[in-house]
């Protein structure tokens, strides 16, 4: 029977045999995942897709990535399926019926329950440390249980309250960025413009190698800085990478790990430095300027611990604050009423010229709301994802009505989007009535603020976000350990900049309601010059 199978077996009926066995096979899993969810719980509404691997979704979601419109790739494919009854999923799926299926969520319950209430069954997943190996190593971002367990406690000391209230650092950095805002040692023929995004990127550069390294990389003095462009094309090309999901391996790779060498190549001699020292010298060091790398250096003397963690923590200290810091001052010149309002708070407390203190800064509720505002509308880690480690569920999202919980066997993919979340109306009070229809003369404790408009007035005016419906920093057991420090350093500069100068005009910036364009690069950042000009203060 074999050997006439065998005989009678040309080239096209191999191909054919073959393909039929794939289906088969596919199919055979197919009905093995089904039961598996099924056990769990239910699907969420599946988005239809047309090719295998959902290569077509894949696709589309490149085509709005070019045109850097990830945000609408979202409302328009993610969260405009609808339920069985009708109503907007916030949690859908594709590739069901497959080992490739991958979940996206905008639903807080659901968040909540990924960060913190099954906290154990999700992760970031093998295939996300593989993916990310050559970039971010085995450090805190890319590693799960024992491995980012043990990261953690490393890195958690770093933060403590008593060695982040210093602020000489930030200062040491605010000096150099100030001539520039004024509008000195510009871009010839600009006359007093300045982009601030390009320059907070140098500003905290600088203060993060400062800071971590003991030694700037001093790239507001010259910002041909090899280490800032590498690790600029590094975080580009790793974001692209990631998206192509299952095509990724096909991509070419040589110049990314070109930069990552040239990357390496500048941290390296940081290393070799302080591992030839003594752990009495290290100790020295703890009374006079410890920096980060020193304090790693005590714990550990792996060469590869130390530069996987130093990578990570300069990803997570630079792009982040430059970027928010950026998007706040975009919106501050554009709303020079908020600018008023703040300054004045600044100014009453402070006047122009004292430098604020760790609790200045924490007391100043109006500049906490600027600050909570920015991260709200442009939350910097606007895209994440998990893991299932195991066989588990999600508490929403399943059934017609989408209150029951979704089956998620081991190994499956959870995208969630704080950025979109923290953009949904459903989640924030509707608007009153219309004048004239029932209602609209009804008093509210809280006045109506439009969730898609930038309005830091919104923190002081009673209103409050519900738990898990504000994560900039993320939750759970894996929130960000740099909040405080970040919260510092962003106070500072702009309480720093508005006691310098007392107005900020916009040049050419999109109208107020409008997002200024976007790049997604692992980070949120402004993608175009965000230019203005700083009017100084008379002192
Ligand atoms: C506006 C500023 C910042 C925002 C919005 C932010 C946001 C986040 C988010 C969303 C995560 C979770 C990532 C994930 O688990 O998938 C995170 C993690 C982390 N952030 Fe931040 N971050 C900021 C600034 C900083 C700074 C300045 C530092 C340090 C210098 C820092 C250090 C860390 C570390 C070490 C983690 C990893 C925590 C863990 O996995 O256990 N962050 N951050
Ligand atoms: C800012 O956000 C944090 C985190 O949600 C919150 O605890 C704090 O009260 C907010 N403060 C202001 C003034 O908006
Ligand atoms: C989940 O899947 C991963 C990868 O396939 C495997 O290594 C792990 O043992 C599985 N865990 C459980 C609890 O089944």
């Amino acid at each position: 029977m074999i050997e006439e199978l065998l005989k009678n077996l040309t080239p096209a009926r191999a191909v054919l045999g073959f393909i039929g066995f794939c289906i088969l096979a596919s199919y055979i899993r197919g009905v093995q995942i089904e039961r598996r969810i099924r056990r769990l719980g239910s699907h969420a509404p599946i988005l239809k897709t047309y090719l295998p691997l959902a290569l077509d979704f894949i696709y589309k979601a490149s085509k709005y990535a070019e045109r850097r419109e990830e945000l609408k790739f979202w409302r328009e494919n993610v969260q405009s399926a609808p339920l069985p009854n009708g109503e907007m999923a916030a949690t859908v799926e594709i590739n069901g019926y497959s080992g490739f299926r991958g979940i996206f969520t905008v639903d807080p319950e659901n968040i909540k329950a990924v960060l913190t209430g099954q906290f154990a069954d999700y992760g970031k997943g093998y295939r996300f440390h593989r993916e990310w190996k050559d970039f971010l190593g085995d450090s805190i971002f890319a590693t799960d249980g024992e491995l980012w367990s043990a990261s953690r406690h490393l890195i958690r000391p770093m933060f403590a309250r008593d060695r982040i209230v210093d602020t000489e650092n930030f200062e040491k950095h605010i000096h150099k960025l100030i001539p520039y805002l004024e509008g000195n040692n510009n871009k010839p023929g600009k006359g007093n413009v300045v982009d601030v995004g390009a320059l907070f990127f140098r500003y905290t550069l600088d203060a993060a190698t400062d800071y971590l390294l003991g030694q700037s990389v001093d790239s507001l003095d010259d910002p041909k800085v090899v280490f800032a462009e590498s690790f600029q094309y590094v975080l580009h090309r790793q974001s692209e990478l990631f998206r192509a999901g299952p095509v990724s391996p096909l991509l070419f790779r040589k110049e990314f790990h070109h930069n990552l060498k040239k990357m390496d190549d500048f941290m390296q001699p940081f290393i070799d430095e302080v591992l030839t020292m003594s752990t009495e010298e290290l100790d020295k060091k703890l009374s006079k300027k410890d920096t980060f790398l020193h304090a790693l250096a005590r714990f550990t003397k792996d060469p590869k611990v130390i530069r996987d963690q130093l990578v990570a923590i300069l990803l997570a200290g630079r792009d982040t604050t430059a970027a928010t810091l950026a998007f706040c001052l975009f919106e501050l010149s554009r709303n020079p009423t908020v600018v008023s309002r703040l300054r004045t708070e600044i100014i009453d407390r402070l006047g122009n010229s004292r430098k604020p203190s760790y609790s200045d800064l924490k007391e100043m509720k109006f500049l906490t709301a600027v600050l909570n505002e920015t991260m709200r509308l442009y939350p910097v880690v606007p895209f994440n994802v998990r893991h299932s480690l195991k066989d588990t569920t999600l508490p929403r999202g399943g059934g017609p009505d989408g209150r029951s919980p979704i089956g998620v066997p081991n190994d499956t993919r959870i995208f969630y989007s704080t950025m979109n979340m923290q953009r949904r109306r459903e989640l924030y009070d509707p608007p009153p009535p219309p004048p004239g229809t029932p209602g609209s003369k009804e008093k509210r404790a809280v006045p109506y603020f439009d969730p898609l408009l930038w309005i830091p007035e919104r923190w002081v005016s009673g209103w409050q976000p519900k738990p898990w419906h504000f994560i900039p920093f993320n939750g759970g057991p894996r929130i960000c350990l740099g909040q405080q420090f970040a919260m510092l350093e962003m106070g500072y500069t702009v309480t720093r900049i508005l006691q310098h100068f007392c107005e900020i005009e916009a040049v050419g910036a999109p109208p107020v309601g409008q997002d200024p364009p976007f790049k997604f690069d692992v980070t949120l950042s402004p993608q175009d010059e965000l230019n203005m000009i700083f009017k100084k203060a008379d002192v």
